[in-house]
C-alpha cells in the first residue's frame, strides 16, 4: 500500500511516528514513471525500511516554459507503478506547496554544471540542485537514489551533499535500456514511430566511442568525429553536444588516458534525448624499471 501525500505537514506527521531504527530512502522523480525509475525504487526497497518516491515536475529547472507545459503527467499510473514496487509513500506536492512564495534562494554547484547539458540549458542544474536540496531537508533521508542516465545530475547531487555536509548517501543506479539500447526516458513517449527507430543511434554513437577508447584511441577529437559520423546523414537527428569528460569533475579531457564518461545530447525532431557511457582505456603497461 502506498500512501499519497500532498502536503509537507502530512509527511511531518508520518515522520514523527517513524521509529528510530527506520532507514529512509528517497527517490526524487518528475513522474511519467518507467522501468528506469523502477530500478531506483527497487534499489531503495532493498536498502531501506521506508521508501518515499516524490513526483514533482519542478518548474524552476525548465529553461523553456513549453517544455514544462508539454511534460507528461500521468499521476494515476504513477501511483499504481509505485504501489506495485512496494513504495510506502508517494509525495506529490502542488507547485504552491513547494514554492509558496517566489523562490529567492538557489543552490549552484560550480564547474560541474559548466559543460554538457549545463552549457545548453541555462539555470537547469541550479533548479535541480535547489529542488533536490529542498526535498532532502523535507524528508531527511538516509539514502537518495539517482540514475546514471543523468550522469551530470548525479555528479552534481553527490557534490552538493559533500560540499554542504548533508548526512545522507547518494546512490547511483545503472541506466535501464530498451532492448535496442535506447535509454528509457519519459521523453521517449514523444517520439514518432520513425523517430523511435532512429533514437538508438545515440547509444550506438556512445558505444562506438567506448570501443575506440577500449582499443587504445586517446584523441578526443578523433573519437568524437567517428561517433558523430553515426549520427550524421539523418536529417531528423541534430546533435547538441558529444563530449568526453573526466568522471569526477566533468571537465572535457585533452587525452583519454584514464576512464572517462562519453556523454551526448541530440534532438530528434522536437525531442531532446541524452545518454552517456563509461569508456575505459586498455590497461597501461609500464615498461619495467621506469
Ligand atoms: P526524472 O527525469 O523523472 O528522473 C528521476 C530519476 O530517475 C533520476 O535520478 C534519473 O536519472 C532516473 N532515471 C531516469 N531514466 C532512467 C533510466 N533509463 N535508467 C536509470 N535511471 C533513470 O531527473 C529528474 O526527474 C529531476 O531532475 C529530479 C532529480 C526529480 C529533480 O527535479
Amino acid at each position: 500500500m502506498s500512501t499519497v501525500l500532498t502536503r509537507i505537514e502530512d509527511w511531518n506527521a508520518v515522520a514523527a511516528s517513524l521509529g528510530r531504527d527506520c532507514v529512509l530512502g528517497l527517490v526524487p522523480t518528475m513522474g511519467s514513471l518507467h522501468e528506469g525509475h523502477g530500478a531506483l525504487l527497487e534499489e531503495a526497497r532493498r536498502r531501506c525500511s521506508v521508501v518515499v518516491a516524490s513526483i514533482f515536475v519542478n518548474p524552476i529547472q525548465f529553461d523553456q516554459r513549453s517544455d514544462y507545459d508539454r511534460y507528461a503527467r500521468t499521476l494515476e499510473d504513477d501511483v499504481a507503478f509505485c504501489k506495485a514496487r512496494g513504495v510506502d509513500y508517494v509525495f506529490e506536492p502542488s507547485e504552491r506547496e513547494m514554492y509558496p512564495e517566489r523562490q529567492r534562494t538557489f543552490v549552484e554547484v560550480e564547474e560541474l554544471s559548466q559543460h554538457l547539458c549545463g552549457a545548453h540549458r541555462p539555470g537547469h542544474f541550479r533548479g535541480v540542485a535547489t529542488v533536490v536540496l529542498k526535498l532532502f531537508h523535507i524528508f531527511q533521508p538516509h539514502f537518495a537514489l539517482f540514475g546514471e542516465k543523468d550522469y551530470q545530475q548525479l555528479s552534481i547531487v553527490k557534490r552538493l551533499v559533500r560540499d554542504l555536509n548533508l548526512r545522507l548517501e547518494v546512490v547511483g543506479v545503472a541506466t535501464v535500456r530498451e532492448s535496442d539500447g535506447l535509454a528509457m526516458s519519459s521523453r521517449n513517449r514523444r517520439l514518432s514511430s520513425r523517430e523511435r527507430l532512429l533514437a538508438p543511434r545515440l547509444h550506438q554513437a556512445l558505444m562506438a566511442a567506448r570501443e575506440l577508447v577500449a582499443g587504445g584511441e586517446t584523441c578526443p577529437a578523433a573519437i568524437r568525429e567517428r561517433a558523430l559520423a553515426i549520427l550524421a546523414g539523418v536529417p531528423e537527428i541534430r546533435p547538441e553536444y558529444f563530449d568526453l569528460v573526466d568522471a569526477e569533475g566533468l571537465q572535457p579531457v585533452r587525452v583519454v588516458d584514464a576512464p572517462v564518461r562519453a556523454a551526448a545530447a541530440v534532438w530528434i525532431g522536437n525531442t531532446r534525448l541524452i545518454d552517456n557511457v563509461l569508456c575505459v582505456p586498455p590497461a597501461i603497461t609500464k615498461p619495467q624499471g621506469k
